[in-house]
Parts: structure tokens; sequence; C-alpha cells
């Protein structure tokens, strides 16, 4: 990857977010951009797959072309609000098993508590796409990646809607060998933990909690 962090600045992207962030959105329309902006992101996070050339019989020729050399992948999910960009990552790619990791931030603390995982048994040989709309401090993606790399992983990239800074900071210092995408890099974080401008809570907004 050429940048790292990756933010996309593709039109569709920013629309979809502007409409994400705003308080009046509904949890139906909220869980249908996050599914969308996942599979926006798919879609950069994939470009570097390896394909192979085929021969393929059309109904008028045969082509030479290309497909996806068959690397297995894995997409993570960070429970809760990760498993809202399931579905539109699976669109794009059917065949990738799913693990999950359920954490919680501490409301005091900030920090990540560990409460499930169940991770595909051959993680290691599989290429790992680590989900979560949100990335504030930092603190539940690092402890996620560190849980994925226990268990053997060597490829992971990490996939988030929108990002403080300090997130990325921490992040990248943790997990240099990490690629990370996301749709929004935000200024900043407020005293407990948000991101500024951000969305919310966004775990909240998907399963209409709040
Ligand atoms: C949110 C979000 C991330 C985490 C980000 O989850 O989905 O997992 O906070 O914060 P961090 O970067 O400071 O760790 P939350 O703890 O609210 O749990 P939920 O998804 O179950 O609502
Ligand atoms: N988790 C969220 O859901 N939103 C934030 O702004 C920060 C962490």
């Amino acid at each position: 990857m050429s940048k790292n962090p990756m933010i996309l600045d593709h039109p569709l992207v920013q629309h979809k977010v502007s409409h994400l962030r705003d308080r009046n959105t509904g949890t139906k329309e909220f869980k249908e951009l996050v599914s969308e902006i996942a599979m926006l992101l798919c879609y950069e996070a994939t470009r570097d797959l390896p394909t192979e050339e085929v021969e393929i019989e059309t109904p008028v020729a045969i082509a030479k072309t290309r497909v996806l050399s068959g690397r297995k992948l894995a997409l993570v999910p960070i429970l809760r609000a990760g498993l809202g960009m399931v579905d539109g990552m699976l669109t794009l790619l059917p065949a990738a098993k799913v693990g999950h990791i359920g954490l919680y931030r501490n409301e005091e603390t900030l920090e990540p508590v560990e409460y499930y995982c169940k991770l595909p048994s051959d993680i290691a040989e599989r290429d790992v796409m680590v989900l979560d709309p949100m990335l504030a401090t930092g603190g539940s993606a690092v402890d996620a990646i560190t849980q994925i790399k226990k268990r053997g992983a060597k490829s992971i990239k990490f996939l988030a809607i929108i990002a403080a800074p300090e997130g990325l900071e921490r992040l990248h210092t943790a997990h240099p060998d990490v690629d990370i995408y996301v749709a929004a890099l935000d200024e900043k974080l407020n005293e407990n933990g948000y991101i500024i401008p951000g969305l919310g809570d966004a775990g909240d907004r998907i399963f209409g909690t709040k």
C-alpha cells in the first residue's frame, strides 16, 4: 500500500459518511450506510489481492482473463459495532470465513475488556481483515490485533469508518505492519473518548440501543 493509513477520498464514501454522521439518520438507514461504506472500504483494501490468468469461453471466443488466485481470507469484526460491516464485506468476498472478537471499553479507563474470541482454526494461513466502524483511542483495535497475531496470523489489515488521530497513532505504533483503511479522519477525541465530530456511539446507532 502506498499510504498507511489509506484515507478514502472517494465522493461516494464522503457522501455516505456525511449521512451517517447526521443525528437524524435512523437505525435502518444507519445500518444500510455502514454496510455500503464497508463494501467501498473492502474494494480499496483488496486492491492488492493476487490474480492469475485463465481462459474463459465466451459465447463468441476464448478470453484470456484474470481471476482471484485463491488466497484464503478471514473477516474479524470487533463486537458489537463491527458486525454492521460484515454483510457489506461478504457481498464482495462471499468465501471469506468470519471470526469474532468481543470487546467493550471500560467507560472510566477507556481500556478494552475482552469477553469473547472465536476465530477460524486456520487463521494463521489467512489474510485477515479486522472490522470496526470506530477507531477512537485505538485500544480495542490494538488488543484485537494482538489476539489475532497470538493465533499466528501474519497478514492483517484494519478497516474503520471514522478514525481519530490518537487512535491511528496508537494502532500504527503498536502494529506498524498492519495496513489501515479509513473512510474519514476526524479532529480529536473528547474527554469521554468520543470522536469529534464523529457520529456518536456506533454500536448503539446500529442496533438501536439508545
Ligand atoms: C466502540 C467501537 C470500538 C471502540 C473504539 O465499541 O465500536 O470497538 O468503541 O474505541 P477505542 O478505539 O477507544 O477502543 P464499544 O466499546 O462502545 O462497544 P460496542 O461496539 O459493544 O458498543
Ligand atoms: N466508540 C464509538 O462508538 N464512538 C466513538 O466516538 C468512540 C468510540
